[in-house]
């Protein structure tokens, strides 16, 4: 197995820089190193160091790059892919207008297959190493993108999206079919390689309290599984919520009462919680998942970062394509930034960086597995391009350090600022 040495400007992370003084959490290196051996990373330091220490790796000098771990994308759609910026509606028309339609097609494995590959590559293309995604209710949309995954040895997480109301009836399951199609898929790929199953509630509006029921039964049957769902993303939707749920004290306490709430639990959106919502969510141990281009393309608000970080809160960054409006984790922390701007706080880009890797990883509960530029982790790495557009570049040339020669990708970069990616240890050949 060769052993590889990547030289250049590395970037990880010891702490979470939200809470507390972030300067103390960073680990920076400008002259840095990380050793991968057998799809791992077995070392990072410096990187003259380490070429001493290890005569025999193969070298791939970045020279200024930033070598970081790679972007986890926390919550996302694959089937949504082909409808991305799609214009003028707000969720529940969203839904129905362009959403609905183009998942119905994904009973057909051939189309789901092409989607799959389509969105890995757009991923990779990126930076992103690890997505989480709702699938369609055909069970065959799962197996396209574990397969699709697999086939490039990507840490992917995805599940069945169950939904047995208010959809049409193309994509209607019931609470016994969501139950044993779920069931089924989690026991093919739960722990198959690198996949992990999510069970999939898409979210309570389109789920009768039978199938919650169903879907919170099969969770404690399997409780290394994750659950991903959406909860107060627009207020016409939680109003919906309270009308379908009406012995329900909020929206959390529809997958609460239904055995739905727990610390596998991944909460698409989160942007208008209560605060019993808020203390429940961190009780458990619960993540959410901030979707900030979605957030703001769809209309649905801004997502309390800091408040929710204060509350301990575990917090993950997505895209929420296609709801999302980019496939670019630097497009997501920029409008991360820029919502965080609107509530009056400028997130740092050590903050931004640490969300799109270590803050999503942490979400999933595969901290020190992903998302980390650190020995144990699977090599699963971004470098980033600090001069990928005149425009770009004319600024940083500017900068007196690395945060603001970093600032100018983050909030102007997109897939040309990504000079390499490595997926366990694998060059993905740029
Ligand atoms: N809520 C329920 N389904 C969806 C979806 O597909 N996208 C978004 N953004 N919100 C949802
Ligand atoms: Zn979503």
């Amino acid at each position: 197995m060769t052993m590889h040495l990547l030289l250049g400007q590395t970037l990880g992370f010891s702490g979470n820089p939200l809470t507390g003084d972030w300067q103390g959490t960073v680990l920076f290196d400008s002259a840095g190193g990380i050793l991968i051996e057998n799809a791992r990373i077995t070392a990072t330091g410096n990187g003259a160091a380490l070429r001493r220490a290890h005569p025999d790796a193969e070298v791939t000098n970045y020279g200024d790059a930033i070598i970081s771990a790679g972007f986890v994308d926390a919550h996302m759609h694959y089937p949504q892919t082909g409808i991305i910026a799609s214009w003028g509606k707000q969720l529940i028309d969203w839904l129905n207008t362009y959403t609905f339609p183009e998942e119905t097609r994904f009973g057909d494995r051939a189309y789901a297959d092409a989607v799959a590959d389509r969105t890995l590559d757009l991923a990779v293309a990126h930076g992103t190493t690890t997505l989480t995604s709702f699938c369609t209710i055909h069970p065959e949309s799962v197996d396209a993108i574990f397969e699709a995954a697999a086939a490039r040895n990507m840490a992917v997480i995805a599940g069945k999206t169950c939904m047995d109301r208010n959809a049409p009836d193309t994509l209607r399951d019931t609470a016994q079919t969501a139950y044993d199609d779920s069931k089924a898929l989690l026991e093919k790929w739960h722990g198959k390689g690198r996949a992990r199953y999510a069970i999939t509630p898409r979210f309570s509006p389109t789920s009768t309290p039978d199938q919650l029921r169903a879907l919170g039964a099969l969770w404690a049957e399997h409780p290394t599984c994750l659950m991903q769902t959406h909860l107060s993303e627009q207020h016409p939707e939680i109003a919906w919520v309270r009308d379908l749920f009406p012995q329900a004290r909020d929206y959390l306490d529809t997958y609460e009462a239904y055995g739905l709430l727990g610390k596998n639990g991944l909460y698409g959106h989160a942007i208008h919680l209560e605060p019993r919502e808020i203390d429940r969510l961190a009780e458990v141990g619960a993540a959410v998942v901030h979707c900030p281009t979605s957030n703001t393309f769809i209309g649905s608000g801004l997502f309390d970062l800091m408040g929710l970080a204060k509350a301990a809160l575990s917090i993950g960054l997505a895209t929420d394509t296609g709801g999302g409006s980019s496939f670019s984790m630097l497009r997501t922390m920029a409008a991360a930034y820029e919502i965080g701007q609107l509530r009056g706080t400028a997130l740092h880009p050590a903050q931004l960086m640490w969300l799109a890797t270590e803050g999503s990883a942490g979400a999933l509960k595969m901290a020190g597995e992903i998302g980390h530029l650190g020995a144990g982790a699977v090599a699963d790495v971004t470098v980033l391009n600090l001069q990928s557009t005149l425009a770009i570049a004319q600024r940083a040339d500017r900068a007196d350090d690395i945060w603001d020669a970093l600032f100018p990708t983050i909030m102007m970069g997109d897939d040309r600022a990504i000079r390499d990616v490595w997926i366990a240890g694998v060059r993905q050949l740029r």
